[in-house]
């Protein structure tokens, strides 16, 4: 890879953390780490862990924090390099080559070919986008695993050495080193040469204070008490067998809706008959029914908070 001069961003461990709170994300020492270490060593990240447990909103943040234009490349089934990175513009191609065939002594086919695989007609995506950008991007490849494994192939070139090969121009190689963030929700396994290229991040639900926080970060309004029960009482839902726990997203959209309904504590039955905001399955929300109404549970779900 060429020494680009890309200054660093981060001064310090610390400084991250202290600057994703400022954009209102709450990370731990583990998010805040290896952000700062993909800065210093110019590599990507692969950030995996369940569904809404943060990980698309670190990428946003980040390019907010550092004041970076956000590029997301949202992954899907049948995904393929005409998305992801570049395509010819066909048709002007063809109106091009057409424009050329009613003039005689017009220019030869070979100077015809040579124009139109030019950059006038080159549609940019995504990756290239990303590479080919003079100001300060932050590129977001989102939810991975959901691209057929060949498919990742795509990524290889540019998660090495941030540069992209198209056969018809040559090798475009980035002015500058983006911030690269993976996502995975972890529905299949990654390809190990794409593994072996990024920095791997795990992020699980956060423990109880950080939860606790960001609910107190992202709902104007909500007392420290009822942010306290929200986390207490999902954390207690996570540790049900349940086919899908409650992630962040779930605590928030709990948390505003106790807002709206002018909740102030917690009890078995307020949680009853809300239950549907944190749980999307019949089965689980009779679980959590179960679990909410045994005498033991109550106490230990929604007695007031510690001391
Ligand atoms: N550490 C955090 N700090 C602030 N907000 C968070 C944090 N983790 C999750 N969230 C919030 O939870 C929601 C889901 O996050 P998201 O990034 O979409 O999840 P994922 O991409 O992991 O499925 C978003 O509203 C996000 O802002
Ligand atoms: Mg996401």
């Amino acid at each position: 890879m060429t020494d680009t001069g890309t200054e660093p961003r981060f001064e310090s461990v610390g400084a991250v953390r202290d600057g994703l709170r400022d954009v209102q994300y709450l990370a731990d020492e583990g998010i805040a780490g290896i952000v700062y270490l993909a800065d210093r060593l110019q590599k990507p990240i692969l950030v995996e862990g369940p569904a809404g447990t943060g990980k698309t909103q670190l990428a946003k943040s980040v390019a907010e924090l550092t004041g970076a234009r956000l590029i997301r490349l949202q992954c899907y089934e049948g995904l393929d390099e005409s998305k992801a990175l570049f395509e010819w513009n066909y048709k002007k191609q063809l109106l091009r080559i057409q424009a050329e065939r009613g003039e005689s002594g017009g220019p030869s086919w070979d100077e015809v070919e040579t124009d139109i695989f030019s950059d006038d007609f080159l549609l940019t995506r995504p990756l290239l986008e990303a590479i080919r950008a003079e100001d300060p991007v932050v590129l977001l490849i989102d939810e991975v695993d959901r691209v057929e494994v060949e498919t990742e192939a795509l990524l290889l070139e540019i998660l090495s050495d941030y540069q992209v090969s198209i056969p018809e121009l040559g090798t475009v190689v980035a002015k500058q080193i983006p911030l690269v963030f993976l996502t995975s929700n972890n529905t299949r396994e990654l390809s190990e040469a794409l593994k072996r290229r990024c920095l791997y991040l795990h992020v699980d639900y956060p423990d109880m204070d950080r939860e606790k926080e960001i609910v107190l970060t992202k709902v104007p309004g909500v007392s420290d008490a009822l942010a306290d029960q929200v986390a207490r009482i999902v954390r207690s839902l996570r540790q049900l067998e349940l086919k899908k726990s409650p992630s962040v997203s779930e605590s928030l959209d709990w948390a505003r809706t106790l807002l709206l309904l002018g909740v102030e504590t917690v009890d078995a039955e307020t949680a009853s008959s809300t239950a549907n905001i944190l749980l999307k399955y019949q089965s689980d929300i009779a679980k959590a029914l179960k679990e909410f109404s045994t005498d033991q549970n109550a106490a230990k779900v929604f007695a007031p908070g510690p001391k």
